[in-house]
């Protein structure tokens, strides 16, 4: 594992563009549930299909909008971890070498966020969004448990819970957003995702395509795991920190060898 991990930082120490897809694993570390690992995972103890849906949603906003809050509330006593910390830290060292990075994450939780990390592209939403279906008003959500449910706009409509359900359209403008960083990227992570769900898993297909440098790290195999550069099985909250610490360290030992 550590010839990887010191071949993957040198890599990502030469990149000129790093683009960066995370799923529900990297905020594992943090205690929130990912959906489909074996005993832990949400879609292990939920069907997608009662709630996840927007037939769901029109046949009981009741019981779905509850489960989005609590899930909100959960959230709200998270905190970002080191995985999250490793990838924040890195978008502003690449950014002050004026190197592209894009941070793209299938997660609602918007701990990168918290985490200091800016312009994340959310492909699947966020939990702290709501919208109303009547007058398309969006508000950001941010204090206790709703006092009932389904949770009503000002307008009288039904709020939704501001993500993606299985059978919608991602926002166009950041899967936009999303595939043009792949295609110019020359450094591509995918982490903490089971690259299970289409369009985002085909962020991955895309960076294999195009022959930029694919690095996947997961505690588990992917379907994808045999064909990118380097997988790496680990938890994001260990590997990240190690190889973004190994690449910054060898860029500020190159500077100080050119500096004497
Ligand atoms: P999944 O639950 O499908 O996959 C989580 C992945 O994280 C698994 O491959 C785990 O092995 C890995 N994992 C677990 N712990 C980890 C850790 N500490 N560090 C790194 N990886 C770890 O979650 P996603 O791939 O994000 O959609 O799922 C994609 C979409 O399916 C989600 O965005 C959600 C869900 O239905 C919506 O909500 C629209």
């Amino acid at each position: 594992m550590n010839d990887l991990l010191e071949q993957a930082s040198q890599r990502l120490l030469a990149a000129k563009a790093i683009a960066v897809l995370t799923g529900a694993g990297i905020s594992a570390e943090s205690g929130i549930p990912t959906f489909r690992d074996a005993m832990t995972g949400l879609w292990a103890k939920y069907n997608p299909a009662d709630l996840a849906t927007p037939e769901a949603f029109a046949r009981d906003p009741e019981r779905v909008s509850r489960w989005y809050d609590e899930r909100r509330c959960r959230v709200a006593q998270c905190r970002p971890n080191s995985g999250h910390l490793a990838l924040a830290h890195l978008q502003q060292v690449a950014l002050a070498q004026e190197k592209a990075f894009t941070l793209i994450t299938q997660n609602v939780d918007r701990l990168h966020q918290a985490a200091g990390s800016s312009d994340v592209v959310e492909l699947h939403g966020s939990l702290w969004v709501w919208r109303c279906l009547e007058c398309g008003n969006e508000v950001e959500e941010r204090g206790p448990a709703f006092a009932s449910y389904p949770h009503a706009c000002a307008c009288g409509g039904l709020r939704r819970p501001g993500v993606v359900w299985f059978g919608e359209l991602l926002p166009s403008r950041a899967f936009a957003t999303a595939e043009k960083a792949v295609a110019s990227c020359d450094f591509f992570m995918s982490v903490g995702t089971s690259a299970e769900v289409y369009p985002a898993a085909g962020l991955i297909e895309q960076a294999i395509q195009v022959e930029t440098d694919v690095l996947e790290i997961n505690p588990e195999a992917t379907a994808f795991s045999n064909r990118v550069s380097w997988s790496i099985r680990g938890k994001g909250g260990d590997v990240l920190p190690q190889i973004v610490g190994m690449a910054l360290l060898d860029d500020a030992s190159a500077s100080e060898t050119r500096q004497s």
